[in-house]
């Protein structure tokens, strides 16, 4: 998904500092002042437009949500329905997963999710890949100990590839569906705009938990 830049985003982002940030350089260990509640944080690395972590946050005011999104114009529209809604246990972030370091201290974040990741399927964007071994070494670094990991996807050669790379990590799997809409997870399944349209084709969605 590439999106056009537009005038509006970059005013739209500047006057509402207090939902979005964008590559901020001191928020590693302070992303809790940030919230109304200092309760678990979980973190979705490549929101898109929002719709998941909109309704997440919306389903468990118990939990702090942080969107994190590298296109800059995604982010804007993630911050335009924030606005709408005013929830006080999301923020938006702006950045690119793969400084999470610099973004986030050791064990800040209690569970992240990887919703329809761009499947980089040439052998040579393997890095790009958000489940390739260089990010599961940033994601177990900011996860607690016991944190969780959660992804979703519709591409069958992303799943195979992320079971074994994540197999190979040391990950543990806690739960796997190669058809998530027809399995017991859908009752609590929240939706992101990828899986509404892959979804709507009868396509199914691959879907894993597991912790390191
Ligand atoms: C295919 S879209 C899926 C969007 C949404 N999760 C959904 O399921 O509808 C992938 C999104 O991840 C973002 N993304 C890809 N690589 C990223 C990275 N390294 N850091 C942050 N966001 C990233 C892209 O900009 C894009 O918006």
């Amino acid at each position: 998904m590439r999106l056009r830049n537009k005038p509006w985003a970059q005013e739209l982002i500047k006057n509402n500092e207090q939902y979005i940030l964008v590559e901020p350089t001191a928020m590693a260990g302070n992303w809790q002042k940030r919230f109304a509640k200092s309760q678990p944080l979980e973190l979705e690395l490549g929101s898109g437009k929002g719709k998941f972590i909109l309704e997440q946050a919306k389903k468990h005011p118990e939990k702090n949500f942080i969107a994190m999104e590298l296109q800059t114009m995604a982010a804007a529209m993630i911050l335009k329905k924030q606005l709408a809604e005013k929830l006080p246990n999301l923020q938006i972030l702006v950045a690119n997963g793969q400084n999470l370091l610099e973004l986030f201290a050791v064990d800040e974040i209690s569970k992240m999710y990887l919703n329809f990741s761009d499947p980089w399927p040439k052998t040579r964007h393997e890095k790009r890949r958000l489940t390739a071994p260089n990010f599961l070494k940033l994601y177990q670094q900011v996860l607690q100990d016991n944190g969780q990991l959660e992804f979703k996807t519709d591409n069958q050669g992303l799943f195979e590839y992320s079971l074994v790379s994540m197999s190979n990590y040391g990950l543990h799997f806690e739960q796997i569906s190669l058809n998530l809409h027809a399995s017991v997870l859908a009752d609590d399944n929240v939706t992101t705009e990828y899986e509404e349209k892959f979804a709507q084709k009868g396509q199914p969605i691959y879907f894993l938990t597991c912790r390191f």
